[in-house]
């Protein structure tokens, strides 16, 4: 793919339109927020979504690898948004600081990152979670389909999940992102380089041209990896195929 037309949109021309939040203040807010038990019991809330969440990725990995004999899923982690990250989003959305504006509003305070080794596995994982009775399906991003202009590619989910409390059972919004290890690496580095403020914009735009030029060679590889599995599951399944006619 050819990338040499395409206009970058620069990093900091992002964070320019943004509104800027004075630094003590939202560390004030922070602490507030912190102090507060509604806002503690509603961090340990999300906490056992994630849980819920971990279980069910577990669960599906055990199973396929009893009946496959291998693991779709490399690994998985999680995290709880961190107050100040909460903070910002919810001034930069004009919200009001509450637990009730964070439930109602912010898909992502919960996150599951779920690393698989190949293309296909994403899909059946996904498919697989999304079937699930209990876990109601509130948004769909596929950026494996339509990579991001930088190249980040990913599957994400904003997934509902049910979590039982001794109030009773309370639905929490969880953010799963599902991708490749390959896809992993190439964010860690992307990420990186979104937090690296003394970059100069020069080294900041050529770096972006080549992580873009990594995406897709990246994909290329994903897709070579997906092909050779695939044969190899061929010559297993012929194999067996072969074996039981034998004994037959
Ligand atoms: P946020 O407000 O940032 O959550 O964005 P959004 O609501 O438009 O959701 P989106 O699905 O685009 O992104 C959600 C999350 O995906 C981000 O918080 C990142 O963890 C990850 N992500 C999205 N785009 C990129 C990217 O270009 N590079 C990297 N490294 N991560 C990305
Ligand atoms: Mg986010």
């Amino acid at each position: 793919m050819e990338h040499d037309t395409i206009m970058l949109p620069s990093l900091r021309e992002k964070e320019a339109e943004l509104p800027t939040i004075d630094d003590d203040l939202l560390e004030k807010l922070k602490l507030l927020m912190l102090q507060s038990q509604p806002f503690q019991e509603m961090m340990m809330m999300y906490n056992c979504a994630i849980r819920e969440v971990r279980t069910k990725a577990e669960v599906l990995n055990d199973e396929m690898s009893v009946r496959y004999h291998r693991n779709p899923i490399s690994s998985i982690s999680s995290r709880v948004k961190k107050p100040e990250s909460i903070t910002q989003k919810l001034y930069k959305k004009g919200l009001p600081f509450t637990v009730e504006a964070i439930m109602a509003n912010l898909a992502d305070v919960a996150g599951v990152r779920i690393i698989c080794e190949f293309v296909d596995d994403i899909y059946s994982i996904a498919a697989m979670l999304a079937m699930q009775d209990d876990l109601k399906l509130i948004k769909i991003k596929d950026y494996i389909k339509y990579p991001k202009p930088n190249g980040y590619r990913s599957y994400h989910m904003i997934v509902e999940i049910p979590v039982f409390f001794s109030k009773g059972k309370t639905p929490m919004r969880v953010e799963i992102q599902i991708r490749t290890i390959a896809m992993d690496f190439w964010a860690s580095l992307d990420h990186e380089l979104k937090y690296k403020k003394d970059i100069d914009r020069e080294d900041e735009e050529l770096i972006a041209q080549e992580l873009l030029s990594c995406a897709d060679r990246i994909a290329e590889t994903d897709m070579i990896m997906q092909q050779i599995r695939m044969k190899l599951d061929s010559v297993e399944e012929k194999k067996t195929q072969s074996e039981i006619v034998m004994e037959e």
